[in-house]
């Protein structure tokens, strides 16, 4: 017996239908199970071993393989700085040390208040940019310490509800890889991936 609102249940359904075994859903089953909570509980992952035939211990394995699974609660920002080789070449171990200062967080951790979660993350696919920088998952290309900082400070004061990658290119990035041309329409509204195909986007249809 699911604990998911029936909406949710009917998304689970469908995300399922697309695949020849129920057990390749584990991961779109995992976002929304993630949505449900706000990060994935060990009850959620239960669900998702219930919908898809999983162990338990199975479902847990992919969840904490993949980094944008996360399995404990996060902050209303996840700052995530890369350190990977062009990002780590051009100051990103020191933007990521910024970000560590200004919010008092270290990599991995999230602050008392839950307003912050820091963590250093593998390529972001954004190396002509570098260093990147993402808050909830929206990039910032070219930052500095100083602007990570100043990125910081801005989150801290402000709380903006919805952080948006233009505003904060504009405000505290450097070098764009490229013209990405199409504004964002989205935005980001929490901490978790916002992927619109799997009904995760906050807010938006399940
Ligand atoms: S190495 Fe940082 S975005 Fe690729």
């Amino acid at each position: 017996m699911s604990l998911w609102p029936a909406d949710v249940q009917e998304r689970a359904k469908e995300l399922i239908g697309r695949y020849p075994d129920p057990k390749s859903a584990v991961m779109p089953l995992l976002y929304l199970a993630m949505r449900q909570d706000g990060y994935l509980t060990e009850a959620g992952m239960g669900e998702v071993a219930g919908w898809t035939g999983h162990t338990p211990a199975q479902v847990q394995s992919v969840a904490t393989f993949y980094g944008m699974f996360k399995t404990e609660p996060l902050g209303q920002y996840l700052v995530s700085v890369c350190t990977s080789i062009s990002c780590m070449l051009l100051g990103g171990d020191d933007v990521l040390e910024a970000v560590e200062e200004a919010t008092g967080v270290p990599h991995g951790e999230t602050d008392a208040e839950r307003l912050f979660s820091v963590e250093h993350v593998e390529c972001l696919g954004a190396c002509g940019g570098a260093p990147a920088v993402q808050v909830n998952y929206e990039l910032i290309e070219g930052s500095t310490p100083d602007q990570a900082r100043a990125l910081c400070r801005w989150l801290q004061d402000e709380r903006p509800e919805v952080v948006n990658t233009d505003d904060m290119q504009e405000r505290f990035g450097g070098r764009r890889s490229f013209d990405w041309a199409i504004a964002e329409s989205e935005n980001a509204v929490g901490p978790y991936p916002a992927f619109g195909p799997y009904g995760t986007t906050p807010g938006g249809e399940v």
